[in-house]
């Protein structure tokens, strides 16, 4: 039988914390980590390995882009990280031309994987990802608003003492300061949230800025974003179809065309199968489009 392979390019706190990650919840047979620093790979390979006879599983290596060659995922998490002070958008231009160099590089040895990118701004490096590699947008993933997702239904869990796993609730948009809340599809088995007006201003603000808090504690965030991507790679790798709100390529979504953003996806072996097509309110579509058009005007400041 063929050995399931991911590839994580990029071996800084987001990067090997993925690889952490998964190892730990054994999910491949083959993990290699690319990092432009071989040497730092080189490193964490051996400190994770060393871990090896606490946990079993697979093998772990500090490789090269040669190593993309059969890899069922390739997790891009390469490129600057954001600094206290820094939107994921100042990113951009640092970034835009990382990726692309990546994403050349991966071509020379893999037409048939999917590209997982988590890299900021991260909407908009899955488009210039999608668009150097020609690939089909089915297999190119952003890691969206999964995360802000997340953030969401932990905190509307923690005001209601509810396990966040039983809270729905949905952030789509830029994975950035212009995400929005789903207030109209959030719920408890179906029920409706009992919060104050006042309570989901606290919960989505402290969503959306969830980074910026954890970035000017300790300087990076990684644990969490480490288990969105894990949580991608697995429904890719077990061919899930689950629904996790990754960013995808939208066409007349709510009126949104040609660009990346957050939305409630089937993700599977393939990829993304389909957006689901939620109900959103006449102010949510309005806010959709400001974050379309704003990601589309960056966009087109860079000439992608
Ligand atoms: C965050 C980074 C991954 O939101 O963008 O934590």
């Amino acid at each position: 039988m063929k050995k399931t392979r991911i590839v994580v390019i990029g071996a800084g706190a987001v990067g090997s914390t993925t690889a952490y990650t998964l190892m730990l919840r054994n999910r491949v047979d083959e993990l290699v980590l690319i990092d432009a620093n071989h040497k730092k790979a080189v490193g964490d390979a051996l400190d994770m390995n060393h871990g090896m006879p606490f946990l079993g599983g697979g093998d772990l290596w500090a490789g090269s882009y040669e190593d993309c060659k059969d890899a069922d995922i390739i997790v891009i998490t390469a490129g600057a990280a954001q600094r206290e002070g820094e939107s994921r958008v100042d990113l951009l231009k640092r970034n835009a031309v990382i990726i692309d160099s990546i994403v050349e590089e991966v071509l020379k040895y893999n037409t048939t994987g999917i590209l997982l990118i988590a890299s900021n701004p991260v909407d908009i490096m899955s488009y210039i990802t999608w668009k150097k590699s020609g690939w089909p947008v089915e297999r190119i993933i952003g890691s969206g608003t999964l995360l802000d997702s997340a953030r969401f239904r932990y905190l509307i869990g923690e005001k209601l003492k509810i396990d966040p796993r039983s809270v729905h609730g949905h952030i789509v948009g830029e994975h950035g300061d212009s995400e929005l809340p789903l207030w109209s599809l959030a719920n408890i088995a179906g029920a409706e949230l009992s919060l104050s007006d006042a309570d989901k201003d606290e919960i989505f603000t402290n969503t959306r800025d969830a980074a910026y808090q954890i970035i000017s504690a300790k300087g990076a965030t990684y644990y969490a974003i480490a288990l969105a991507l894990d949580r991608i790679c697995t429904a890719i790798l077990r061919d899930e179809g689950a629904v996790l709100n990754v960013s995808t390529l939208l066409h007349d979504y709510h009126g949104v065309s040609d660009i990346f953003l957050g939305v409630p996806c089937v993700v599977d072996r393939h990829g993304v199968r389909e957006i689901i097509d939620i109900k959103i309110s006449d102010f949510e579509r309005e806010l959709l489009h400001r974050s379309a058009d704003k990601l589309r005007n960056l966009i087109a400041s860079i000439g992608v």
